[in-house]
């Protein structure tokens, strides 16, 4: 692999040929602030937040658009870069509500925190606050497109991500906005409701439905699971607050995934506490389901299982497995089916 040497920082970097600045950076420990970049998406370039200083050019270079080349000497925090970070958060700003206190998103929101980092307090030119409607039309996503910074993440994650394109940034200057074809609210579009823009929005534009109210950022711990929806095995974070389940977080290092879930994963959580989860084993006694012990619930599977075998022989049994358990249950199951009730007739629904 060609190499390719450059100084960040006055720090000696290598790193391969074809690696952006912005990347080149991050290897070496430098980060760089970002708003429109996403390592699972492609590069924009829209934001320019991350722009840097780069010896012998006049203008500063978006760094995550922008490839290396040998003997670069790149600045990303000289004065000049820190005041064009400046006067784009003051940009940015000038089209934004200021409601921090009651958005669903302070203690995650990625313009404040750079906001507070680069001391931009207000906007330095005339607020312009849109004033388009809040769509509130379906049970999983508030869109809030006057919080929309146009970074184009959304855009991307369902183009690329979940490959629905159900999104695109529609308006000129300060009113641009992402938005649905034809604007129409979500409920009426293709949306799939997966949830992979929310994942990635950087504002309160785009936040879950089933999360409003319950939890700042700093008051739930991240907690890695493995999804129980389906074979796929797709892990994210549980959103926990006093030990309770309050919502569910793309992981983007999980191996299996990345950022990517459904809706079932993202949002069917609230199973958890529902009312009409089986909490003891039932017997169909009499036409009706009993309630009874597990002893009493395994005796009468081996009874039964048992009987059926010395009847009827092992080609009477088989066995189906699904795709929610693990794979050490299914493991049992053909394992029970093959040495215990002696036949190969196994099969489990992550199949097909
Ligand atoms: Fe590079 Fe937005 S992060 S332009």
């Amino acid at each position: 692999m060609k190499m390719v040497n450059l100084s960040i920082d006055g720090k000696e970097v290598e790193v391969s040929a074809g690696t952006t600045v912005l990347n080149a950076a991050e290897q070496a420990g430098i980060h760089i602030p970002r708003l429109c970049y996403e390592p699972d998406l492609s590069p924009w370039g829209a934001c320019r937040l991350c722009v840097v200083e780069i010896q012998g050019l006049r203008n500063l270079p978006a760094s995550c658009v922008t490839t290396v080349k040998p003997g670069m000497v790149v600045q990303t925090r000289s004065p000049a870069v820190i005041e064009a970070r400046q006067t784009i958060l003051e940009l940015l700003l000038a089209g934004h509500p200021q409601d921090c206190l009651t958005c669903e998103k302070m203690g995650d929101c990625k313009l404040a925190q750079y906001c507070y980092e680069y001391g931009v307090k207000k906007s330095a030119v005339p607020e312009t606050e849109p004033n388009y409607a809040v769509d509130d039309s379906n049970p999983f996503i508030v869109r809030d497109p006057n919080k929309c910074i146009a970074c184009g993440k959304c855009v991307r994650a369902c183009a690329e991500i979940t490959g629905k394109n159900i999104l695109e940034l529609a308006g000129r200057g300060p009113g641009t906005r992402a938005t649905t074809a034809n604007d129409v609210p979500f409920v009426e579009s293709e949306c799939v409701f997966c949830g992979n823009c929310v994942s990635v929005c950087p504002t309160g534009a785009l936040t879950e439905k089933q999360m409003q109210g319950k939890a700042r950022r700093w008051e739930y711990q991240k907690v890695k699971t493995t999804c129980p929806f389906c074979g796929t095995g797709c892990n994210f974070d549980l959103c926990v607050k006093d030990d309770k389940v309050v919502g569910v977080a793309s992981n983007p290092e999980s191996i299996v995934n990345g950022r990517a879930l459904c809706l079932k994963g993202r949002f069917g959580w609230d199973f958890v506490y529902s009312e009409r989860r089986l909490t003891t084993p039932l017997i169909k006694r009499n036409g009706g389901f009993e309630p009874a012990t597990w002893d009493e619930a395994l005796d009468l599977i081996a009874d039964r299982l048992s009987e059926i075998k010395a009847k009827h022989g092992p080609g009477a049994f088989a066995s189906l497995s699904s795709a929610r358990c693990t794979n050490e249950e299914n493991y049992l199951m053909q394992k029970f089916t093959r040495a215990v009730m002696g036949t190969n007739s196994v099969d489990c629904c992550a199949r097909t």
